[in-house]
């Protein structure tokens, strides 16, 4: 390679940089940040995109209030809703204290106890400020998109992500006790989505990437858990979710046709410099350091345990992103470094998993069953 640094790292996977990034301070109160590009009006209204005419249709009928559709009177036993969701890294878990002198061996029922519980506090509150990352990335695309369709769909998906702000931050307030400031890799991440001058970057950063990622850990915890109020809101928020990244796929897969190899390369990379911050991201820094594991010691081990798949979430997440940018031809653009990228951090086998339509189709069946239910 030139003298290109995935994300500016002399080794994408050193632990020091993963650790001076996660160091990043991003305020108490605001944080302020940069946004590129310009607002452009586009003085052709003619409705030319059947598929985004078609998405905006369905997210015009499938708004639902995060009020009056939610049992907010249900009480919830954090302790158990953390142990149930816990059983998904069980996996994991059991590899990180099997490893030579781990300091997990000592660790005594109340310590995983408190892992759990820290674990879901901490999972709700990424999801709060990614929920408001999109919020604002996707006000973004109403403005930055030259495409009339693209504009009125973002609008609807502005009010979706509004909606999902407001039910995760009335969940941590009202259910949870303690809650986290965003996780540097992925602030770090909307900031440089937010800060990119070129329209289509939002989408591949938000739409592609962090949506991706939500859609499959949500997928997950709905899976785990049995606790009925947030059963129901992952489900209410999948369905808008699946809906999302479609938004996503559908505009990138026109834009990407009509650009050079130079400018698929930028894609290519900007793709994969996301796909490590979302995997920073996952090895919950702040989690360990509060159940009393070092910073460097739980990265070092994460390391250790190595195959992706051993972290679900993980498998969950290369298993949307791998697929979306095989979808949008980005996985063999050019001379394959995509692919190439893959295949190093050992994710290229999730590349024929399901990608985003099939989902879609899937949880906008559920979106369609709970209007039955409810005509
Ligand atoms: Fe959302
Ligand atoms: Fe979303």
């Amino acid at each position: 390679m030139s003298e290109y640094k995935v994300l500016g790292r002399e080794d994408p996977n050193s632990i020091e940089s993963i650790l001076a990034d996660d160091a990043i301070d991003f305020g108490t109160a605001v944080h302020a940040t940069h946004v590129g590009g310009d607002a452009i009006f586009t003085w052709d209204y003619e409705r030319t995109r059947e598929g985004l005419g078609k998405l905006y249709e369905r997210a015009k009928t499938s708004q639902w209030n995060g009020s009056t559709d939610l049992d907010w009177s249900i009480d919830v036993d954090v302790e158990k809703v953390a142990i149930e969701m816990q059983a998904a890294i069980a996996q994991l878990q059991d590899r990180l204290l099997s490893l030579p002198n781990s300091p997990l061996k000592s660790w005594g029922e109340e310590q995983w106890t408190k892992l759990a519980i820290e674990a879901f506090n901490w999972r709700m509150s990424q999801f709060l400020h990614g929920e408001q990352g999109a919020l604002i990335c996707t006000a973004k695309i109403v403005e930055t998109v030259p495409w009339i369709d693209a504009k009125y769909y973002a609008s609807t998906q502005v009010m979706d992500e509004a909606r999902h702000v407001e039910v995760f931050a009335r969940y941590l307030d009202t259910k949870l006790e303690g809650h986290y400031p965003v996780n540097p890799a992925l602030q770090l991440l909307i900031d440089d989505i937010i800060a990119d001058s070129r329209w289509d970057m939002t989408y591949m950063g938000m739409q592609i990437m962090i949506e991706g990622l939500a859609l499959a850990a949500f997928g997950f915890m709905h899976a785990f858990t049995q606790e009925p109020l947030l059963k129901q809101l992952l489900r209410y928020v999948m369905s808008d979710e699946a809906r999302h990244v479609a938004f996503g796929v559908l505009s990138l897969q026109e834009y990407y046709q009509g650009l050079d190899g130079k400018e698929i390369r930028e894609r290519q990379e900007f793709a994969f410099e996301a796909a490590l911050r979302m995997r920073d991201r996952l090895m919950m820094h702040a989690v360990w350091e509060q159940c009393g594991i070092d910073r460097k010691a739980i990265t070092r081990m994460l390391f250790e345990v190595k195959k992706p798949g051993v972290n679900p979430f993980q498998a969950a997440l290369f298993s949307k992103i791998v697929p979306n940018c095989k979808k949008l031809g980005l996985l063999d653009a050019g001379d394959g470094w995509l692919r190439d990228r893959f295949t190093e951090i050992g994710v290229i086998e999730y590349e024929d998993a399901p990608d985003t339509e099939v989902e879609y189709a899937l949880l906008d069946a559920v979106a369609q069953d709970r209007e039955a239910a409810s005509a």
